[in-house]
């Protein structure tokens, strides 16, 4: 493998335990800009959240792409599901590696993330509803910006790596 592979994808696309058995099976390092920003910053996303605000938390994913574009040994990254919001992030992506985007129902987001407290921008009133409309206005920001788009629902891990590490344009 030399050049990065980057997941995308709504929360619970399962970017992380996706992008930990890719790093595995492609003996490389793995590293997730939601970890890297709360190690800097000494405290967790939904602190930054509550302190700082949404805005404070975008800047400080775009200087986390910054100083990944550095590293000299190729990667996988997972990024926050909110990053590729901006424009800015989208183009440091693209620069970045290869982007797969995990395309996952909003049906199954909310099965798997409907206990979850760790997620400041669903902890609303009527998370489904929240999640569909939040998906709704970010999937041209996914398919804009992406490589490769793999479906999640129905399948497991293992069949989700197989199809990444499969796809010829991550290849090379
Ligand atoms: C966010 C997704 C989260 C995290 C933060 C904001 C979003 O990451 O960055 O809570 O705006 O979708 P995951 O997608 O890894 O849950």
């Amino acid at each position: 493998m030399k050049r990065n592979i980057i997941l995308t994808g709504f929360m619970g696309s399962g970017k992380t335990t996706v992008g930990i058995q890719l790093s595995y099976r492609l003996k490389c390092r793995f590293e997730d800009t939601d970890k890297i920003i709360e190690k800097e910053q000494g405290c967790t996303i939904s602190e930054i959240f509550d302190q700082k605000g949404e805005e404070a938390f975008r800047n400080l994913e775009t200087e986390c792409l910054k100083q990944l574009m550095e590293e000299k040994h190729p990667f996988v990254l997972s990024v926050g599901g909110g990053l590729v919001v901006r424009e800015k992030n989208r183009m440091l992506l693209e620069k970045l590696g290869t982007v797969v985007y995990l395309r996952i129902r909003p049906e199954t987001v909310y099965e798997r993330l409907k206990s979850d407290t760790t997620r400041p921008l669903l902890q609303s009133s009527d998370p489904f509803m929240t999640i569909k409309t939040m998906l709704a206005k970010r999937i041209s920001f996914y398919e804009g910006c992406c490589d490769i788009t793999v479906d999640v629902d129905g399948k497991n891990l293992e069949e989700i790596v197989n199809e990444i590490i499969g796809d010829e344009r991550t290849q090379y």
